[in-house]
């Protein structure tokens, strides 16, 4: 399948993320944990060339433990301060006001020796759709804050949550575009929900998560959906459709349509009679897998010189 997304808005974006940018001191990048290089917009490094740097690797809960660290040290060898959270629960946040003194340090020192006090580092949150940003600005200031109003002048028609008296956040996020010409990358994005569903074929999406769960993950897939890859015929042509099974295709691709029709049959997903409904099996795959309930599960990992 061609992963597509269009970029119907992408100029008043970005429009709107320079003129944002100008403002602040500091981009809280919200980047997810499962795919974290193919998650993020690397324009952002422009737009925001001049400006204080946190990665949030979040939903760190839904990806792999072992690949978080490996994300991690890559990104802080790269200079970025970055840490894994969980905007859902919390976890992980405590660390952020801290990471956030550590780097806006330069900027700390520098209004001291000018005897400026008191004034906040102003930052924003940005990233993809949904990565979970607004999870995020609930979940962070949830016990701070009231909003302290428009700031004639410099800050006209902008909402500014006051986090505590060193750091002021922007009320909305900055939304950032899915920017890709790679296909593998488009596909991670579809996997996660940060591309619209309603462009994409849900069987084959299911297919192609699948021939990486397979091959990456097959102990999980196992375990969710109680078979065994050893025990699974090959050449299960299920329902038809976009889905059969063909002895053209590569192996890899017939043991995830295996796995499709075993998880529709495991699962009850059958139309009238014994017909194999591969639309529902789809669905319910990419959902579990959505949720985690497949298992912690990282899309990408990073190079190993980083
Ligand atoms: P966005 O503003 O970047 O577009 O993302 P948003 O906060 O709307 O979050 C998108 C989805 O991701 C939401 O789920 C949200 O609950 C979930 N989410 C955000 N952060 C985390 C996290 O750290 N861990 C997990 N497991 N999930 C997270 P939803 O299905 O749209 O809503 P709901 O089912 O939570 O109500």
């Amino acid at each position: 399948m061609n992963y597509q997304w269009y970029p119907g808005h992408m100029t008043k974006a970005k429009r709107m993320m320079q003129e944002d940018i100008r403002l602040i001191d500091l981009i809280i990048e919200i980047t997810d944990a499962r795919a974290p290089l193919s998650s993020r917009n690397p324009d952002i490094d422009e737009l925001g060339k001049n400006k204080f740097r946190l990665i949030l690797l979040n939903k760190s809960d839904l990806a792999d433990p072992v690949q978080n660290k490996k994300w991690i040290a890559f990104f802080e060898k790269k200079g970025y301060a970055v840490l894994e959270i969980n905007a859902k629960t919390g976890a992980g946040m405590r660390s952020i006001q801290d990471s956030i003194r550590q780097v806006c340090r330069e900027k700390i020192e520098r209004d001291k020796k000018r005897g400026i006090v008191n004034r906040p580092i102003r930052a924003m949150v940005v990233g993809i759709p949904n990565v979970g940003k607004s999870t995020f600005i609930n979940s962070f200031v949830k016990k701070a804050c009231a909003k302290t109003g428009n700031k004639p002048g410099v800050t006209k028609g902008k909402q500014w949550i006051r986090v505590n008296s060193a750091l002021e956040l922007l009320d909305t996020p900055g939304i950032l575009w899915p920017k890709f010409e790679d296909q593998t990358v488009g596909m991670k994005l579809a996997f996660i929900g940060s591309i619209n569903d309603e462009i994409i074929i849900m069987q084959e999406m299911a297919v192609d998560l699948l021939m990486f769960l397979t091959r990456e993950y097959p102990a999980l897939l196992e375990e969710r959906y109680g078979f065994s890859f050893a025990e699974l015929s090959q050449g299960d042509s299920g329902a038809g459709g976009e889905c059969e099974a063909h002895p053209e295709l590569t192996e890899e691709k017939n043991t995830a349509i295996a796995c499709l029709a075993q998880i529709a049959r495991v699962r009850k997903c059958f139309d009238k009679g014994e017909t194999l409904n591969y639309d529902k099996a789809a669905a319910l795959l990419i959902d579990d897998f959505r949720s985690g309930r497949i298992g912690r599960i990282t899309l990408e990992y990073p190079a190993e010189e980083g």
